[in-house]
């Protein structure tokens, strides 16, 4: 795996993602958890970044514990500052008091008590002490993966991480959507900084890369490269990794709906169970409907925002 989510990435990421509608794919994750009746006491996020979802997470009220781990540094250390700022200058955050303990936040008000851990690891090598009744990742993050031994190390850590009524829940980009991503290159230009972005295609290894060269505007600075690559791969393969590292049950979505997943769709959703029958204890097919229906509105709505 190149080295990429430098320092300088880190920095910029949330400025060059901030079309992303973190808030709609916490409306979803909102549903699918009220489908499979899921009320989390214990979160585990993997590769959490910058902690735009992790954020999002507090406001399940269930929730009392919340760790996020990724490999970069830069990146947690982005987080742990932003979680810093906003319990200060956000009015979202204000009811809630800050303590905090190294990489241990406690946020605090007069009914809810809540702790936040950041965890530097490896997300194909990683362990806890504890167990996760929720374990989440977003923003085809499982995607970096691009050894299949490494997927694979990832869910058997999920899997003894994970108690035996928890669900882990995580998105990708679907195989279809890498082969048939466009090349091309352009510049983002920032407040400081330019940032060149090029999209290279591998179709015959289902391997997308992005190669990014970051140049502050500053003539003593010199410019950043890094390159991230992510691989497809077929729902099968997944599945079948899934199941060696003990997961009993899978349902697969095409994203923001409950429509099963296909090779084809753009992003696909995984919730996966340690129990068998852990997914049948669900709102029922009405509900699905309902969710189903009520996401596809909701994405058509995101979507007219960035057309206007
Ligand atoms: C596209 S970003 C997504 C970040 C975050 N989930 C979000 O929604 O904004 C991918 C993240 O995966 C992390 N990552 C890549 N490979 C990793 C690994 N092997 N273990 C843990 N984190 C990893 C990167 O550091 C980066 O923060």
């Amino acid at each position: 795996m190149k080295y990429s989510y430098t320092t300088y990435f880190a920095e910029i990421y949330d400025e060059v993602m901030k079309n992303v509608p973190y808030q709609y794919w916490f409306r979803y994750l909102k549903d699918i958890l009220k489908y499979y009746k899921c009320q989390p006491n214990k979160i585990l996020e993997l590769a959490s970044g910058t902690s735009n979802m992790t954020f999002n997470l507090i406001n399940l009220e269930s929730v009392n514990t919340i760790t996020a781990l990724d490999l970069s540094k830069a990146m947690i250390s982005k987080a742990a500052e932003k979680l810093e700022y906003r319990t200060l200058n956000q009015k979202k955050f204000e009811k809630f008091n800050l303590i905090k303990n190294d990489d241990n936040y406690q946020l605090q008000n007069s009914s809810r008590s809540l702790k936040i851990k950041f965890s530097v690891q490896n997300m194909i090598d990683f362990s806890f002490a504890e167990e996760f009744d929720l374990i989440l990742s977003f923003f085809d993050s499982l995607n970096y993966l691009t050894d299949i031994d490494q997927l694979q190390g990832c869910f058997d850590n999920a899997a003894s991480s994970l108690s035996e009524s928890g669900l882990f829940i995580f998105d990708m980009n679907s195989i279809g959507r890498i082969k048939t991503i466009a090349e091309k290159s352009f510049m983002i230009e920032g407040d400081n900084y330019e940032c060149f972005w090029e999209d290279i295609v591998n179709e015959k290894e289902n391997l997308w890369q992005v190669k990014l060269k970051i140049c502050p505007d500053n003539d003593q600075l010199p410019c950043f490269e890094e390159v991230h690559s992510e691989r497809g791969y077929k729902i099968k393969t997944i599945l079948r990794l899934l199941k060696h590292s003990g997961f009993k049950a899978v349902d697969v979505y095409n994203a923001f709906s409950f429509a099963r997943g296909k090779n084809n769709s753009d992003r696909l959703y995984f919730v996966a169970a340690l129990d068998e029958n852990r997914l049948q204890n669900n709102e029922g097919q009405l509900k699905k409907i309902y969710y189903s229906t009520k996401n596809r509105i909701d994405y058509f709505l995101v979507s007219l925002r960035y057309l206007f």
